[in-house]
C-alpha cells in the first residue's frame, strides 16, 4: 500500500482515478483549487469506495501550500492531473495556459524534489503526436504540437525527461491519453463540462437531453469509413485503472518513459453518434458542417507498450462508454452537487 498525492483529484479523470486507487488499497491525498470541479466529488468517491480522500484546497502555483501538503503527509508518489485543458481557450489565452500548466507544474516538481518525493505519473495527451504520418500511433513517433495547450504537454514531457536525466533517483511515467469519455458505471462520477462542450460525447449528451438542438459534425469528407473524423475513445474507468498500473510500475523503476493509453480502436463521429442513440433510445439530430480547423482525419493508439510494460489494456467498448455517459447525464442534470 502506498500513499499517492493526486493533483486535480476532484476533476473528471482524477476523481475516477481516486476511486481505483482506493479500491486497489492505496491511500489518497487530493489537492485541487476547484477551478473546474466540485468539492462534492469527494462525497461521491466516498459513496463508491467507503473512503473520503484527505483534501487540500491548494493551487499548484502556491508553493507554501504544496510544501505544507508534503510536510503533513508521507507521500510515496504523485499523479499530476491539475491543469487547464481547453484547446481553443489556450489559443486565446496562451499566458494563462503556460502559467498554470508550466509554471504550476514546475512549482509542483520543485516541491516534490525538496520533499524527496521523486516518483510521478503525468497526464500527457495524444495531442503531442500532432498529425501522425500513420496509424496506429506508437510512442516513438515524432512529436509536434499545433496549439498552446498541446505545447504545455510537450514541454512538461521535456522538462520531466531532463529532470530524470539529471537525477537518477527520479521515476516518471508520461501517459499519453487518447480520447477519454464515459463515466463511472454507478452514475455518481462523470464529466461536467463548463459551458457549451467542445468535445464530441459531452456535446452529444446535451443533444440527447434536449439542452442543445443538434450535433454539428465537423466535416464528412475525410478519408475515413464514412468521411467523419476517427478517434480512439477510451472509457474513463479503464483510463483510471491504467494509472494504478502506471504508478505501481513507476514506484518500482527509475527514469522517464512514455506510454499511450488508448484502446487501439478507432470510431468515426457518426459511429459514436449511433452508439449514443442506442444508449439513450432515440434518434439524435445532426448536421454536416465544414471541417473544424486543426482537426485531423484519424487518430488511434498502438497499445502494445502499455500491455507489455504495464500489463494493462482497456476493457470497455464504445457501447458501454456511451451507456455510462448517458446514465451519468440522466442522473446528474445539474452536474456533481
Ligand atoms: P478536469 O478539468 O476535469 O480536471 C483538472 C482538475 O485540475 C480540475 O479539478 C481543476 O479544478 C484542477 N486544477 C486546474 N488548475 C489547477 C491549479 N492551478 N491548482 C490546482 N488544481 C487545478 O480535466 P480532466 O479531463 O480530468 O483532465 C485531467 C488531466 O488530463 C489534465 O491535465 C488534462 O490536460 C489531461 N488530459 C485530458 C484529456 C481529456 O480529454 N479529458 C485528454 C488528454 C489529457
Ligand atoms: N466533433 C464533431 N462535433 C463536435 C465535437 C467534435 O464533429 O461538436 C468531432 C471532431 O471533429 C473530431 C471528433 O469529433 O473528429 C472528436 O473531437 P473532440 O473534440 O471530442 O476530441 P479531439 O480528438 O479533437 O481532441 C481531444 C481533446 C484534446 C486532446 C485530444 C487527443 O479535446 O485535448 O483529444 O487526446 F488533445
Amino acid at each position: 500500500m502506498s500513499t499517492i498525492l493526486v493533483t486535480g483529484g476532484t476533476g473528471y479523470i482524477g476523481s475516477h482515478t481516486c476511486v481505483e486507487l482506493i479500491e486497489a488499497g492505496h491511500e489518497v491525498v487530493v489537492i485541487d483549487n476547484l477551478y473546474n470541479s466540485n468539492i462534492h466529488s469527494l462525497d461521491r468517491i466516498k459513496e463508491i469506495t467507503g473512503v473520503k480522500p484527505k483534501f487540500y484546497e491548494v493551487d499548484i502555483l502556491d508553493r507554501k501550500g504544496l510544501d505544507q501538503v508534503f510536510a503533513e503527509n508521507k507521500i510515496d508518489a504523485v499523479i499530476h492531473f491539475a491543469g487547464y485543458k481547453a484547446v481553443g481557450e489556450s489559443c486565446e489565452k496562451p499566458l494563462l495556459y503556460y502559467t498554470n500548466n508550466i509554471a504550476g507544474s514546475i512549482n509542483l516538481y520543485e516541491a516534490m524534489k525538496d520533499a524527496n518525493v521523486k516518483t510521478l505519473v503525468f497526464s500527457s495527451s495524444a495531442t503531442v503526436y500532432g498529425a501522425p504520418k500513420s496509424v496506429p500511433i506508437r510512442e516513438d513517433f515524432e512529436t509536434h504540437t499545433t496549439n498552446p495547450y498541446g505545447t504545455t504537454k510537450l514541454m512538461n514531457e521535456q522538462i520531466l525527461a531532463d529532470v530524470c536525466a539529471a537525477d537518477p533517483e527520479w521515476s516518471v511515467l508520461l501517459l499519453r491519453y487518447f480520447n477519454p469519455i464515459g463515466a463511472h458505471p454507478c452514475g455518481l462520477l462523470g464529466e461536467v463540462p463548463n459551458g457549451i462542450p467542445n468535445n464530441l460525447v459531452p456535446y452529444i449528451a446535451r443533444v440527447a437531453n434536449g439542452t442543445l438542438e443538434f450535433l454539428r459534425v465537423w466535416g464528412d469528407d475525410y478519408d475515413t469509413v464514412d468521411g467523419t473524423g476517427v478517434r480512439d475513445y477510451i472509457h474513463v474507468v479503464d483510463l483510471a485503472k491504467g494509472h494504478i498500473k502506471a504508478v505501481e510500475y513507476a514506484l518500482g523503476h527509475k527514469g522517464a518513459d512514455y506510454v499511450n493509453l488508448g484502446t487501439g480502436n478507432g470510431y468515426s463521429v457518426l459511429q459514436v453518434l449511433h452508439a449514443f442513440e442506442k444508449a439513450c433510445g432515440k434518434e439524435l439530430p445532426y448536421k454536416i458542417m465544414e471541417r473544424r480547423p486543426g482537426d485531423i482525419a484519424t487518430c488511434y493508439a498502438d497499445t502494445k507498450k502499455a500491455k507489455e510494460m504495464l500489463g494493462w489494456e482497456a476493457e470497455y467498448g464504445i457501447d458501454e462508454m456511451c451507456e455510462h455517459s448517458w446514465n451519468f447525464t440522466v442522473k446528474n442534470p445539474n452536474g456533481i452537487e
